[in-house]
């Protein structure tokens, strides 16, 4: 059994797509342990997105993901860390596959709705920023 992080990115809240993604998540056989509505502070989208740190589209992946609210949530399943990132399609959505949800709701490479761990150690990583345990929930 795997745990993953995924977020639905300002763009997804704002137009009204949390409760599309999360149909497709629970479809899928995930379990949604925890979940949260919260706006994300300078700090902890620097944080989050420390490993790009230094690159050209840092500074407005920051201001991007601090815009407005996002709706946070830890998903488990067996193979979800993976599952979660097909099912995101590509990080630029001229390239994701159809049917995933970038390619059926993204708009741009920097607005594309949702936000998954690439691996288990990001997984494990962006768990303990965004919850603690006790709202981890089976
Ligand atoms: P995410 O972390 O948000 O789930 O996206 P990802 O793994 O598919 O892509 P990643 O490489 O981690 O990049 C994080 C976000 O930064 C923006 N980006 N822009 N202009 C560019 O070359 C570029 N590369 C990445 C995207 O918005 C991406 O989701
Ligand atoms: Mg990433």
């Amino acid at each position: 059994m795997e745990r993953t992080f995924c977020m639905i990115k300002p763009d997804g809240v704002s137009r009204n797509l949390t409760g599309e993604i999360l149909v497709r998540l629970e479809r899928k056989g995930y379990k949604v342990l925890g979940l949260k509505k919260m706006i994300i502070s300078r700090e902890l989208a620097e944080h989050h997105y420390g490993e790009h740190k230094g690159k050209p589209f840092f500074d407005g992946l920051v201001t991007f993901i601090t815009s407005g609210p996002v709706v946070a949530m830890v998903l488990e399943g067996p193979g979800v860390i993976a599952e979660l990132r097909k099912l995101m399609g590509a990080t630029n959505p001229k390239d994701a596959v159809p049917g995933t949800i970038r390619a059926d709701y993204a708009t741009s490479i920097d607005e594309n709705v949702v936000h998954g761990s690439a691996n288990a150690d990001d997984a494990q990583r962006e768990i303990g920023l965004f919850f603690k345990p006790e709202e981890l929930v089976n």
